[in-house]
């Protein structure tokens, strides 16, 4: 029997297949202007652009961002590709949702990616909103295992979910319940959202209940919203998804909302990074990591070598950026606002 949950992550997927616009390619960074040193004083070949996170040396600061999993050729194909080529250039990688796997438990392996990545910094993944609709730490420790993972993404759609129809829409008390679970487990949580943003307030609730890593996962890049318009089947609201599409705040602006916070938190940046460019950007704005999901989708379709591809390109423009800021490690870089221009 076809489980509709793990039929909606094939249906996501021809979604953002057939529809450019699922990705608002809104370009957020491009208004982010960097300071160019004609002398950079340092030789391109000795910049090193590694950094270590969660106690893992990254060959640089690149996340893999959470996407998919679940019951079908094509999801385990694409999870394994990813794994495979993260564990091959050194970046880290993020698994999606697995809500699926305890609906249908033929869905598990393709959450077994720490066979294709044993050194790989991993992250396990659910909607955080399930922990008001009976999940628990039990589902917590269960998805951390399956996956091998170093850290929970718990993940906040309100968004998503209210945009559709019998959407889990109940958020209430959800700051206290992550909170509580990230307590109990032996492996951090990190907070993220989907492409609408953490807000100061947000991240301030979660950190007076002991969350320490926050993904902001702004608005600009890939927009559920959107993809959630096509899902439906056509009814009054239909233009819901629509209205909400650019709704969130934009990925530099929740960096920036988050500055007060950063000597207590570390932050990721996803939504919207295309370049490696970006990533310097948004670590420049305090990330410590950087996040991107849709660039890799499809190459990750294809093979881990595709994925290998994106990922030595976005590399090379990283350390290129790098160099011409004048800056000679990348762990430098965090929350470094003198590489900005400001005129
Ligand atoms: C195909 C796809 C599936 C995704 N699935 C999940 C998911 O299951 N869990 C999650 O936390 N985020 C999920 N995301 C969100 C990403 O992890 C990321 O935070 C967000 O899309 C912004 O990145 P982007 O603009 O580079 O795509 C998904 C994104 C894409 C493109």
């Amino acid at each position: 029997m076809n489980d509709p949950v793990n039929e909606r992550k094939l249906q996501h997927l021809r979604i953002i297949e057939s529809d450019p616009d699922a990705d608002r390619h809104r370009r957020y960074f491009d208004t982010i202007r960097l300071k160019h040193r004609a002398l950079p004083e340092l030789n391109l070949a000795e910049v090193d652009p590694s950094v270590t996170f969660m106690g893992k040396r990254l060959s640089f600061p690149l996340l893999i961002s959470s996407m998919t999993g679940g019951d079908d050729d094509v999801l385990r194909r694409i999870n394994r590709n990813l794994a495979v080529a993260a564990e091959q250039a050194g970046v880290a990688m993020g698994v999606g949702s697995q809500r699926v796997m305890f609906s249908h438990p033929a869905a598990r392996a393709s959450f077994e990616v720490r066979r294709h990545a044993p050194t790989t910094l991993l992250f396990a993944n659910l909607g955080a909103v399930q922990l008001n609709y009976g999940f628990g730490v039990e589902q917590c420790r269960e998805a951390l295992a399956v996956s091998g993972a170093d850290a929970l993404c718990l993940h906040l759609n309100p968004l998503q979910e209210a945009v559709q129809p019998k959407g889990d829409t109940d958020f209430r008390g959800l700051a206290r319940k992550i909170c509580d679970v990230s307590r109990q487990l032996d492996k951090p949580v990190i907070v993220k959202e989907v492409g609408a943003g953490i807000s100061r307030e947000d991240a301030e609730r979660l950190l007076a209940g002991g969350i320490r890593y926050v993904d902001v996962a702004g608005a600009g890049g890939t927009s559920w919203s959107r993809i959630e318009h096509h899902s439906l089947v056509k009814v009054e609201s239909d233009d819901l998804g629509l209205a909400f599409q650019d709704w969130g705040l934009p990925t530099p602006e929740a960096l920036r909302a988050l500055q007060p916070c950063r000597d207590r938190l570390t932050l990721i940046a996803s939504g919207g990074l295309r370049s490696g460019i970006d990533m310097v950007k948004a670590m420049a704005l305090g990330a410590s990591l950087c996040g991107m999901a849709a660039p890799f989708l499809k190459p990750a379709m294809e093979s881990a070598e595709a994925v290998g591809e994106v990922i030595a390109r976005l590399k090379s423009e990283f350390v290129t950026a790098l160099f011409l800021l004048g800056i000679g490690r990348a762990q430098e870089l965090v929350g470094n606002e003198s590489v900005l221009f400001s005129s």
